[in-house]
């Protein structure tokens, strides 16, 4: 395990009494505690063996671990004995994930409570409720600035309604999914805020500059995640008199890693939500937590040694509890989110960022080049992990995770990308897309918009609704957990923003509050929102219904360069990027031909006519008794 990463190799002394178990732990976590100590110890010595003091640290940490095991609920004590016979409950889990502002989808965490039936409506097994922890006054990166990790914002409701929330879906079977943002605090949280005032203490919780040639050299290094909006990676704090590290906004101050108590602290952070009810933690910005000078300070080994840790710290104290990577890097980099080898485990989700890039290229080019790519890239996973499938989120869609897929096709990334992004921004003659460059000035950077508008979605507009069906039926059709976005279940488009402000973040243009007509409407027969709501469950339904869950994926052979054939198990489906029909020779058989928002079923054999961004989801017709043949490519 220690030697992939390139982890000191610990000795370690007999009567180490860090490995003893306190008595303080319940006997179940005592347990738990003997079973994870030795490989605790490990990554912590690792990490901050050589620090003065380590020794006192660590016992001072694992007593406050055991004071916080002792105060988790008892139906959370329950999910941990369930969950502990289910190692593999995410990834089985056969519901879709949903992600939402508390404000925009339901006013505070109260009236969210009477949502859940919406909810059970679309199939939803995970929500991700987007921040709602105390955030800083003003701007704020819509509450990925959190000022106290321990508070509920005063307009989104209280911690006793956070764990209500998180009890009633539990009831009805969804699992409720929340941020850690553990790169950074806002400025006005109480660290930064004793750091500016003087306390030598917290000052170390942070990275702080005064050298100018030292910044220039790191910054050298550096992606800047928003260039036009917050340029540069370090901002100047009058109070303190130097440079601080801030990878996002000047008002997000990175946290200092290399400091045991930074990672005492966040790691109690995290057990506090698991307390709460959080089942699982989405690790906000995973990459960037650890820097390294001459590196680009992004997925370095320490990141993995800490999120490592954190898991044991949570097979401890709230096993019940999953950790999602939110990190949206290369294909390539990915992976390492899950875990350095399948015994030594990170995180059980992750999103799938390359997939979600390379549906959106495919359908701006016009062909299933890149996806293809994709998808033989991606390996399966352990089996206690999968993919988040997602279509759009809160933040853009960032083109730079494709980089070594179109190096992999032998294609330029400029040159690709270029041309996905013209169309995605509306530049090309008859084009459907209304979707903006996130920077303005750097349009390969990234792109705005909600998918309505990024796929021209029109009411009557046929071939925008099978864009729009296309681009899910991939989420729903591969491995993994399909993601909605609010709004996207029901067809809404873009929140009107003053675009004026060349600083304005443009993401807000797809965080619009829910839209209540045609919520009213998604049951109105006829309607934008009852057809794209309507596919949603449908996709839900196909893939119950046609995909045989526990099986992997295969490409389909033989097919036009515009048409992505997955298969599971004996089950097909055919994806038509191309804006032209495509008449394909089916493999023999006879098929059972299941589309959308057609209310019944074919059988079919031979032939088939897939209109232009048609899709196709093939079962086997058993009972005809003929057996079907499918020739494939199998990812690695
Ligand atoms: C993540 C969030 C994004 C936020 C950033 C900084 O990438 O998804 O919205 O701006 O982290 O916290």
């Amino acid at each position: 395990m220690s030697a992939a990463l390139g982890w000191p190799a610990l000795a370690q002394p007999a009567n180490d009494p860090i490995l003893c178990a306190p008595t303080e732990f319940s006997p179940e976590a005592q347990q738990r505690y003997a079973a994870h100590a030795q490989a605790l110890a490990c990554c912590l010595r690792g990490l901050y063996g050589g620090h003065p003091g380590f020794d006192d640290w660590l016992r001072g940490f694992v007593a406050s671990l055991a004071c916080l095991e002792q105060q988790r609920g008892e139906d959370l004590r329950t999910l941990d004995r369930q969950r502990a016979l289910a190692p593999d409950w995410l990834a089985r889990s056969s519901g879709v994930a949903y992600s939402c502002y508390v404000d925009r989808f339901a006013t505070d965490l109260r009236a969210l409570q009477g949502r859940i039936p919406y909810l059970r409506e679309l199939g939803v097994g995970l929500l991700h409720l987007l921040p709602f922890l105390r955030m800083r006054d003003g701007a704020n990166d819509g509450g990925f600035a959190v000022s106290d990790f321990a508070q509920v914002q005063p307009e989104l409701g209280s911690v006793a309604d956070l764990v209500a929330l998180g009890a009633a879906l539990r009831r009805d079977g969804i699992s409720l999914m929340a941020d850690i943002v553990l790169n950074h605090v806002a400025d006005d949280h109480p660290w930064a805020r004793a750091a500016a005032g003087g306390d030598a203490g917290k000052q170390g919780y942070f990275l702080t500059f005064t050298d100018p040639e030292e910044l220039a050299a790191l910054q050298s290094g550096l992606d800047e995640v928003f260039p036009e909006q917050a340029p540069g990676s370090f901002t100047w704090s009058q109070e303190l008199g130097r440079w601080v590290w801030a990878t996002f906004y000047g008002y997000q101050w990175d946290l200092d890693y290399r400091n045991p108590l930074v990672f005492g602290e966040m790691a109690l952070a995290m057990v506090h939500l698991a307390n709460l009810g959080v089942e699982v933690l989405r690790v906000d910005s995973a990459p960037y937590i650890w820097k390294r000078k001459g590196s680009d300070c992004r997925n370095q080994p320490e990141v993995h040694m800490i999120l490592r840790a954190m898991r044991l710290v949570l097979d401890v104290v709230a096993p019940a509890t999953a950790l999602n990577a939110e990190a949206i890097v290369d294909c390539v980099d990915i992976l390492g989110y899950f875990g350095s080898t399948p015994d030594a485990p990170e995180c059980a989700l992750a999103y799938h960022s390359g997939l979600m890039t390379s549906t959106w290229a495919s359908l701006a080019l016009g062909n299933a080049r890149l996806l293809r790519q994709v998808v033989l890239a991606t390996p399966a996973l352990p089996a206690a992990c999968s993919w988040l499938n997602y279509v759009r989120c809160h933040d853009d869609i960032v083109w730079s995770v494709l980089r070594s897929t179109t190096e992999a096709l032998g294609q330029d990334f400029a040159e690709l990308i270029g041309a996905t992004v013209r169309v995605m921004h509306g530049q090309v003659e008859g084009g459907w897309s209304r979707g903006i460059a996130s920077q303005r000035h750097r349009p390969l950077h990234g792109t705005s918009g909600m998918t309505a508008d990024l796929v021209g979605l029109r009411a009557g507009d046929q071939a925008s609704l099978d864009r729009y069906a296309l681009l899910y039926g991939v989420m729903f059709a591969l491995p993994g957990i399909p993601l909605i976005y609010m709004g996207d279940e029901l067809g809404q488009g873009n929140a009107l923003l003053p675009m004026d402000d060349p600083a304005a973040d443009t993401r807000w243009l797809h965080r619009p509050v829910l839209d209540a007509v045609a919520c009213a409407q998604r049951h109105v027969e006829g309607t934008l929102a009852q057809r794209v709501f309507g596919l949603l469950q449908w996709l839900g339904a196909a893939r119950r219904a046609v995909l045989p869950s526990d099986a992997g994926i295969g490409l389909q052979q033989g097919l036009p360069e515009a048409v992505l054939g997955l298969r599971r198990g004996g089950s097909l489906v055919l994806l038509n990027f191309s804006p032209v029909g495509q008449q394909l020779v089916l493999p023999s058989g006879v098929w059972r031909l299941h589309q959308p928002w057609e209310p019944q079923p074919k059988r079919i054999s031979d032939d088939l006519q897939l209109r232009g961004y048609g899709q196709a989801w093939l079962q086997p017709d058993e009972a005809s008794g003929c057996s079907c043949t499918l020739s494939l490519v199998e990812p690695p």
